[in-house]
C-alpha cells in the first residue's frame, strides 16, 4: 500500500501497489516522493518484481529483472536514490546468486524491509549530529518536505529539529509553501504540527524579508542528489534560499544521507534536472486552473545550489564541509578527522 501524498492533508488515501508497474506509477505521479522514500519504494518494487520471475540461475534472474530496473529508473531522474537502490539490489543478487531462486526471492523481500529500517536509523543519526547546530530559541527555515513523509520516518532535514526538541530545546520552524505542488504547505506544516513542533507557513517569496528582519536563525533543507564537489540538488527554490542566506549571513545546512550523495558526478551541472508537466503550475490540485489556457510554462522540479553557499552537510556519519566530500569518497579516509566538531 502506498499513501497518496498528492491528496494530503485533505484526504488520507492508500493505493494498492500489487506490482512494480504500480510502484513506478506512484513514484512518477508523486503519490510517494522525497529522495529516500522513492529509494525505499524502488527497493520494494524490485522485491515485488522478483517474485514473478522464473529463472534457472542468478544470472538469468538479474537479466529478467532489468526491465523493472529500467522502468523504476525512468520515473524520476534527479534523486540519486533510485539508482542507489538498483545498485544495491544488483550487488545483493550477485552476492547471493548461488542460492536457490526461491530463497533469493525471500531474501530480496527481507532486503527491501532492511532498506526501510536502515533509513529510519540513518535519519536518527542525522538528527543526533544535526541537533548540535541548533540552539534553544532558534527559528529554522526549511524548504519543501524532507520529513517523515519523504523518508522511512523521522526525516532528514526534520531529524535535527526533532532531536533538538527531544533534547528540550525551544525551537520553531518556518516552512516555505514550496510551489508548485506545495510540499511545504501540505506536508511539512502538517507533519510538524502533528509532532507539536511550532511551525509557521510562509509563501516562498516571504523568506527574504524575514531574513532581513532577523527572524531566521538558520536554514535546513534536504537533498535529492549532492555531488563530489559539494553542489546540492534539491527542490526548486532551494538555490534562492541559499543565496539569500549568504546575503544575510545565515547558515545554510543540508541534511544528506550517504545514499543521496553521488560520488560519481564531479559537479552539479551534470545532475539531470527533472522538468514536470505545465499543469502543476497552471492548476492547483490538478483541477482548479489559476493561469490562462495555453500560457507557456517552465516547470523545473529541482535546482542546484553551488557548494559555496552551503555551510555544512549533515550526514549519518557526521557534519562535513562541502569541500571535504571528495575526501569522504576515499575509503581510506579517517572520517573522524573530517568531521566538523561543534562546541556545545
Ligand atoms: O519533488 P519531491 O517532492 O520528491 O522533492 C523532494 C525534495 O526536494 C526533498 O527536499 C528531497 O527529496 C529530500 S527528502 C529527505
Amino acid at each position: 500500500m502506498m499513501l497518496d501524498q498528492t491528496r494530503l492533508p485533505i484526504d488520507v488515501n492508500y493505493i494498492e501497489c500489487a506490482d512494480y508497474h504500480k510502484v513506478a506509477e506512484g513514484i512518477k505521479k508523486l503519490w510517494i516522493r522525497g529522495a529516500p522514500a522513492i529509494g525505499i519504494a524502488a527497493s520494494m518494487g524490485i522485491a515485488l518484481a522478483a517474485q514473478n520471475i522464473e529463472a534457472s540461475d542468478g544470472d538469468e534472474f538479474i537479466k529478467k529483472l532489468e526491465p523493472a530496473f529500467a522502468e523504476l529508473l525512468a520515473t524520476r531522474p534527479t534523486a540519486v536514490n533510485i539508482q542507489w537502490a538498483v545498485n544495491r539490489f544488483r550487488a545483493f543478487i550477485v552476492r547471493h546468486k548461488k542460492e536457490s531462486i526461491t530463497i533469493l526471492k525471500t531474501k530480496l523481500i527481507e532486503e527491501a524491509r532492511l532498506v526501510l529500517d536502515e533509513d529510519i536509523e540513518i535519519n536518527k543519526a542525522i538528527g543526533f549530529w544535526g541537533a548540535q547546530l541548533i540552539k534553544s530559541g532558534d527559528t529554522i527555515l526549511t524548504h519543501c518536505n524532507a520529513g517523515s513523509l519523504a523518508t522511512g520516518g523521522y526525516g532528514t532535514a526534520t531529524a535535527p529539529m526533532r532531536a533538538a526538541r527531544e533534547q528540550g530545546k525551544q525551537i520553531s520552524v518556518i516552512a516555505d509553501e514550496t510551489r508548485p505542488v506545495l510540499q511545504g504547505a501540505r506536508l511539512t506544516a502538517w507533519e510538524l504540527m502533528e509532532d507539536g513542533i511550532p511551525v509557521t507557513l510562509i509563501c516562498d517569496n516571504t523568506a527574504g524579508v524575514l531574513m532581513q528582519k532577523g527572524e531566521i536563525s538558520l536554514a535546513l533543507v534536504g537533498t535529492d542528489r549532492t555531488v563530489l564537489n559539494g553542489d546540492v540538488a534539491n527542490k526548486i527554490g532551494t538555490y534562492s534560499v541559499a543565496v539569500l542566506c549568504k546575503e544575510h549571513g545565515i547558515p545554510f545546512y543540508v541534511a544528506a544521507p550517504m545514499s543521496s550523495i553521488d560520488f560519481s558526478i564531479p559537479s552539479g551541472d551534470q545532475i539531470p534536472i527533472e522538468e514536470r508537466s505545465s499543469e502543476e503550475v497552471t492548476h492547483i490540485f490538478g483541477t482548479c486552473r489559476i493561469a490562462p489556457e495555453g500560457v507557456k510554462v517552465r516547470n523545473l522540479a529541482f535546482d542546484v545550489t553551488p557548494a559555496k553557499y552551503v555551510t555544512a552537510i549533515i550526514t549519518e556519519q557526521g557534519i562535513f564541509r562541502p569541500s571535504d566530500l571528495k575526501k569522504l569518497a576515499d575509503p581510506s579516509t579517517d572520517i573522524s578527522r573530517l568531521r566538523i566538531e561543534i562546541k556545545p
